[in-house]
Order: C-alpha cells, then sequence, then structure tokens
C-alpha cells in the first residue's frame, strides 16, 4: 500500500465551527480527534445508542466542553437535528443506525425507518440553517446483492451501485441518503461531499455481542477466550475490504478540501480479505492459543467486494495506507485497554 504523497490540510480548519453528528461512534470519536488537533470548534450529537460518552474524554478529561459541545439527542426528530446545526459551518453526517449482520437482519423495519428519518431531518435542518458545507458517508452494503454472490469480483466502481439492489434495508437506507444528497446538490441547496465506505475497523469501535461488527467482535472473542468460545458465523470463506478508520479519517478531511461537489467517492482497499484470514489474523495477534470453530448456520451475508478506489486516488490523493495486519494490533490494543478496565 502507498503513503502519503501529499498533506491532507490546505484548508484553513482552525476556528471552524463543524458539528459531526454519530460524533460518540467509532469513526466520528476518531474524526473529532482529526479535527480538534487542526484547531477546530466541534460540536457532537450523538443519542448514545452505540456511541459512548467516554469516546469524548482523553485519559478521563473531556475533549470538548462537554455541557455546550455535546448535544445527547435522538436524530431521528426533526427539531433535534435544528437545535443541533444551529450556527455550524459543517456538518459531517456520521450518525446512522450500524451494526453486525444479526442486528441488520433482526431488525430490517426499524432500522431504515430511523434512518430514513434522521438522514433526511439532518439534511433539511442543515439546508434550512444555511449550513454551508455537508458530508454525508454511504456504504458498501448498498451494492446489489447479485453483484457480490461470486468470490474475486471486479472491484466495484462507483456506478456499479445502479441498478440498485443491495440485500439489507441498511444497505437501501444508506443509499437513500446518498440519493437525497444528490438532489439537494443538483439543486445548489447546499454544498455536498459523499464517501462510501467499505468496512471500517479500528479503536472506538463497539464490542458489545449484540451490536459489534465482525472485527471488534473477534477481537473480544479472543480477549475473552476463557469465558467466550472463538465462534465465527458462517463458512469463513466471505470476503471483505476493511479499511482502517484513520484511513476513512483522511478521506473525510480530504473531501472538504477537494472532493465538495463531485458526487460519490469509494473508500476502501482495491483486495478483499477472507473472514477465516481475518481470524487467523486476530489469534496470532492474540498471542493465545485459540481454536476456531465456524458456524455455518449463522448467515454470513456477502460473498465478496472489493473497491476501484481510482476516484479517490484522482480527486482526493487518496490511498489505504494501514495494512490489515497492523490496523488489527491497533484495534486489539485498544479493544483489550478497554475490556481490562470493565473487568476492574
Ligand atoms: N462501520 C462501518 O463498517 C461502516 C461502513 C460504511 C459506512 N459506515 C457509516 O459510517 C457512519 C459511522 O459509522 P460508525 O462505524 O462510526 O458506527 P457507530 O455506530 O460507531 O457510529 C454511529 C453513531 O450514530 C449514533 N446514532 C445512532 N442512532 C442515532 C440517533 N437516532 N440519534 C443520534 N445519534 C444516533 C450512534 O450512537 C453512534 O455513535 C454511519 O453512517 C455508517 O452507516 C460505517
Amino acid at each position: 500500500m502507498s503513503t502519503l504523497s501529499e498533506p491532507y490540510s490546505s484548508v484553513n480548519w482552525n476556528g471552524r465551527k463543524i458539528l459531526i453528528t454519530g460524533g460518540a461512534g467509532q469513526i466520528g470519536s476518531n474524526l473529532l480527534r482529526r479535527l480538534l488537533a487542526l484547531g477546530a470548534d466541534v460540536t457532537v450529537a450523538d443519542n448514545l445508542w452505540r456511541g459512548k460518552r467516554d469516546h469524548l474524554l482523553e485519559q478521563g478529561r473531556p475533549l470538548i466542553d462537554l455541557q455546550h459541545r455535546f448535544v445527547e439527542k435522538d436524530l431521528v426528530v426533526y427539531e433535534n437535528c435544528e437545535s443541533a446545526v444551529a450556527g455550524q459551518e459543517l456538518v459531517f453526517h456520521l450518525a446512522d443506525v450500524v451494526a453486525g449482520i444479526n442486528y441488520v437482519f433482526g431488525n430490517q423495519f426499524s432500522l431504515f425507518n430511523t434512518n430514513m428519518l434522521m438522514n433526511s431531518h439532518m439534511l433539511r435542518a442543515a439546508i434550512a440553517a444555511g449550513v454551508k458545507q455537508y458530508v454525508y458517508v454511504g456504504t458498501a452494503c448498498s451494492y446489489p446483492a447479485e453483484k457480490q454472490k461470486q468470490l474475486h469480483p471486479p472491484p466495484f466502481k462507483e456506478e456499479d451501485v445502479y441498478p440498485a439492489a443491495p440485500e439489507s434495508s441498511y444497505g437501501w437506507s444508506k443509499l437513500m441518503g446518498e440519493y437525497e444528497c444528490g438532489l439537494a446538490m443538483a439543486e445548489n441547496l447546499i454544498d455536498v461531499g459523499v464517501l462510501r465506505l467499505h468496512n471500517v475497523y479500528g479503536p472506538f469501535c463497539e464490542m458489545s455481542p449484540e451490536r459489534s461488527q465482525v472485527i471488534p467482535a473477534l477481537i473480544r472473542k479472543a480477549i475473552r477466550a476463557d469465558h467466550e468460545e472463538f465462534i465465527v458465523w458462517g463458512s469463513g470463506n466471505q470476503r471483505r475490504s476493511f479499511v482502517f478508520v484513520d484511513d476513512v479519517v483522511d478521506a473525510l478531511v480530504a473531501v472538504v478540501e477537494k472532493g465538495m461537489n463531485q458526487g460519490v467517492v469509494q473508500i476502501g482497499p482495491g483486495q478483499s480479505h477472507s473472514i477465516r484470514d481475518v481470524a487467523e489474523t486476530i489469534v496470532r495477534v492474540s498471542g493465545r492459543d485459540i481454536d476456531i470453530c465456524f458456524d455455518t448456520g449463522k448467515p454470513e451475508g456477502d460473498t465478496d467486494r472489493t473497491a476501484d478506489w481510482t476516484r479517490a486516488k484522482t480527486l482526493l490523493g487518496w490511498s489505504p495506507r494501514t495494512e490489515l495486519q497492523e490496523g488489527i494490533a491497533k484495534t486489539f490494543a485498544w479493544c483489550h485497554q478497554q475490556l481490562s478496565r470493565q473487568s476492574c
């Protein structure tokens, strides 16, 4: 993987009033740290459905003024979106219901309904408040299910998402969010940047059995191997393109600098890893002797997908920088610290 050839920060972020919705979640907490380092004046809105208040702390100290810069509200409600965006120049809209395969397929209606309302209300409130720039994130789960049924399919290009036929209501809801942003952009209502992310992992992730995604779930099982069996859902042959959260934050900053009003840009690596590879890497990183069991009775989702990230490279100067093993080691270290604290 290549390294960055140029710095991402050519825009003056200093003092900029920025709202991160979902800012207590995995991507949002990492973005918060980056934007604060760039000198921005950041507000976070999150109802803590999956995010954590602790993610807004560094060594026990709040990163932002939690009384005035943290809006703990449900963004499904339009009035809450209105109060969160008031006075903001830029919104990173990251809040949505996102979870592991079990939750996604077990809650299709409520997930779709929640995300549709939240995305629509937040965009409308941002336009009404005169927010200048709006960044939205879609998902690789929006690609048609049929195109993800074979191993090693050609890497997806952005336009391969249509004709639309995602497998889950999550994929549909996120695609509708992209579509609505496209309409607002076409009518010059607001400047919009849209990234479509592949499978994101890294520190500040959710680890609970109910709502975690595959990497943190397997890391939890490895750390708790004395109490929990190391069971992998499905055959382990299903493959995903994993992208480390720091690389996603690079892309979020870059889209504001170079990618507004340019349509969707896909963020993910050009090669996938099997879940079996991921499980073995996690066991290796744990340094423990753990038996890996595959439960083929459990759903495993799409077979394979990878990203053609040519647009990300040419438009944003973005490339995936973090190798899977390195990213897993960093995530493992963070999860280990969190779980050790909880058991104290
Ligand atoms: N994690 C991935 O693999 C991935 C891949 C593609 C796209 N995305 C998108 O990136 C964004 C961030 O994902 P993440 O991985 O950080 O997940 P996350 O769950 O850690 O972050 C989402 C945040 O939204 C908050 N939220 C949910 N419902 C809310 C509501 N009604 N009101 C206010 N806040 C609410 C949650 O509490 C959470 O903190 C999401 O829009 C997701 O769809 C994630």
